[in-house]
C-alpha cells in the first residue's frame, strides 16, 4: 500500500529541512515539499534526498491557491506542516512588505485551499487530518528580568513586523479552527540554532566571522536574552504535536535554556579558540554595534504542557548542540559558500554597513 503523504511548506529552509529528512529517515510518510527557494530556501539543504523517491520538491509560493489546489488533490495529504515564512527580524525591519505577503496573505490563501480540500475529504479521512502551523514565541513580545516564562495564555504583543505578521497568521488559523472547524495544531517556538540555519542568523554569522578573523557584531550591550532549542528537538516536539496533540491547541516549546547574545558569542569564542588556536583569542574581534530597533529584551518559554500532555522534553544540551553546530558549519563549506553566494554580501552591507563602519562584520578584525 502507498504511504500517506505530509505537505510540508518552506521544507527547503533551515528548520523545515531537518523536519522533512526527519520525516524521510523513519519514512513512514511520504513529502510533498512546497516552497518558493527565497534567499533562505536552497535545494542545497535538501541535497540528500534528491535520489529519494518519497520526496517530491515542488519550487512555488503558498500564495498561489492554483498551485496549492493542484498539489492538494493529486497528492492527498494526510497533514499539512506550514514553515513557510519570512523569518528575519532584521529584513523585517528594512522592508516589512514582503512579511505580510507570505506570513499573512500567504498563509490566509494556504488556509482557505486546505479549508476546500478538507471539506472534500470522507468523513474518517477528515477527522484524521491536521493543518499544523509553525510559529513562534516572539509573537508575546518581551519580558522582563523578573517575569514568568511565556506560557500558551501569555497576551499577544508582536514587537517587530516579523512578530505582528506571525501573529496575525496565528489568528487566522485560530480563527479556521473556531469558525469553520479545520483542526488545526500551532507551535509556537523559541529561538532554534543547529545545522542548515542561514549565516545571516546570530549563531552561524558569528561561526563565519569568527573563523575568518572578522569581527562579531553584537547588537546593543549583548544582554538580550534567547531561550535556545537545537532544531532537532524542535523537529521532535513537531512530531508529537502532529500525531498526538488536540486540534484546536496551541503548544509552547522552548530550550528551557535561557542565554545572553554576549554569552553565547563568548561560548562560541572559547570553542573557537580550541579549533583555530592561532586565531586566539577570538573574543578580541567582538563589536558592539548599533543596536536593531525595537529590539526584544528577553524570550522564554515555559513549555509544561508539551511535557504533560505529550511527554516531551529537550534531549539536546546547548553545550552539546553548539559544540555540533559548530563542528558541522566546520565540515560545510561549500553548503556556505553555496547559500551565501551573491545576495549575502548585499544583505551583509545592508545590514551592518549603516551601523557602524569600524565594527562592521566585513572590516579586517
Ligand atoms: P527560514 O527562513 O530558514 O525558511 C523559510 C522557508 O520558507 C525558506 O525555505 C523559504 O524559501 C520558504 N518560503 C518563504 N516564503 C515562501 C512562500 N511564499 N511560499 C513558499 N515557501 C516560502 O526559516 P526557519 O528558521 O526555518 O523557520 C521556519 C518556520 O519556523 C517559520 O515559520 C518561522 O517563523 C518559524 N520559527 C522559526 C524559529 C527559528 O528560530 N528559526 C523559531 C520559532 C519559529
Ligand atoms: P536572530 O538570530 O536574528 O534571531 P531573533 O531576532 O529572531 O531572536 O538574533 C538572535 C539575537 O541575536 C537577537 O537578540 C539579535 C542578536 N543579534 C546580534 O546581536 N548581532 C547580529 O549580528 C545578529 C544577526 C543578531
Amino acid at each position: 500500500m502507498q504511504q500517506p503523504n505530509w505537505l510540508v511548506t518552506g521544507g527547503a529552509g533551515f528548520i523545515g529541512s531537518n523536519f522533512v529528512r526527519s520525516v524521510r529517515r523513519e519514512a513512514r510518510f511520504g513529502v510533498v515539499n512546497l516552497d518558493k527557494l527565497t534567499y533562505a530556501g536552497h535545494l542545497e539543504n535538501l541535497t540528500d534526498l534528491a535520489d529519494d523517491p518519497g520526496h517530491h520538491f515542488v519550487c512555488g509560493d503558498i500564495g498561489d491557491a492554483t498551485l496549492v489546489d493542484a498539489l492538494l488533490d493529486e497528492y492527498r495529504p494526510a497533514a499539512i506542516v506550514n514553515f513557510a515564512a519570512e523569518s528575519h527580524v532584521d529584513r523585517s525591519i528594512l522592508g516589512p512588505q514582503e512579511f505580510i505577503q507570505t506570513n499573512v496573505v500567504g498563509t490566509h490563501t494556504l488556509l482557505q485551499c486546505v479549508l476546500r480540500y478538507w471539506k472534500s475529504l470522507d468523513s474518517s479521512q477528515a477527522d484524521g487530518f491536521r493543518f499544523l502551523h509553525v510559529s513562534t514565541d516572539e509573537v508575546y513580545g518581551s519580558l522582563g528580568p523578573q517575569d514568568p516564562p511565556f506560557t500558551e495564555n501569555s497576551q499577544y504583543r508582536p514587537n517587530s513586523p516579523y512578530a505582528a505578521s506571525k501573529a496575525a497568521a496565528d489568528h487566522l488559523v485560530r480563527a479556521y479552527h473556531e469558525t469553520f472547524g479545520l483542526p488545526v495544531l500551532t507551535t509556537n517556538c523559541s529561538n532554534n540554532y543547529g545545522p542548515y540555519q542561514h549565516p545571516e542568523k546570530l549563531i552561524p554569522l558569528m561561526i563565519g566571522n569568527g573563523w575568518a578573523g572578522r569581527l562579531l557584531p553584537v547588537y546593543g550591550d549583548g544582554r538580550q536574552i534567547r531561550d535556545w532549542l537545537y532544531v532537532q528537538d524542535h523537529c521532535d516536539a513537531l512530531r508529537l504535536v502532529l500525531e498526538r496533540g488536540r486540534a484546536g491547541e496551541t503548544y509552547n516549546i522552548g530550550g528551557d535554556c535561557e542565554r545572553t547574545n554576549l554569552d553565547i558569542v563568548q561560548e562560541l569564542c572559547r570553542l573557537l579558540d580550541q579549533a583555530d588556536p592561532a586565531g586566539a583569542p577570538h573574543t578580541r574581534l567582538i563589536a558592539h554595534v548599533a543596536d536593531r530597533p525595537g529590539h526584544d529584551r528577553r524570550y522564554a518559554i515555559d513549555a509544561c504542557k508539551m511535557q504533560q500532555e505529550l511527554g516531551w522534553k529537550p534531549r539536546v544540551s546547548f553545550d552539546a548542540g553548539l559544540a555540533a553546530t559548530l563542528r558541522w558549519y566546520a565540515e560545510h563549506p561549500g553548503w556556505v559558500a553555496a547559500v551565501s553566494a551573491g545576495a549575502h554580501e548585499r544583505w551583509l552591507e545592508t545590514n551592518y554597513g549603516g551601523r557602524d563602519p569600524a565594527a562592521a562584520p566585513g572590516a579586517a578584525g
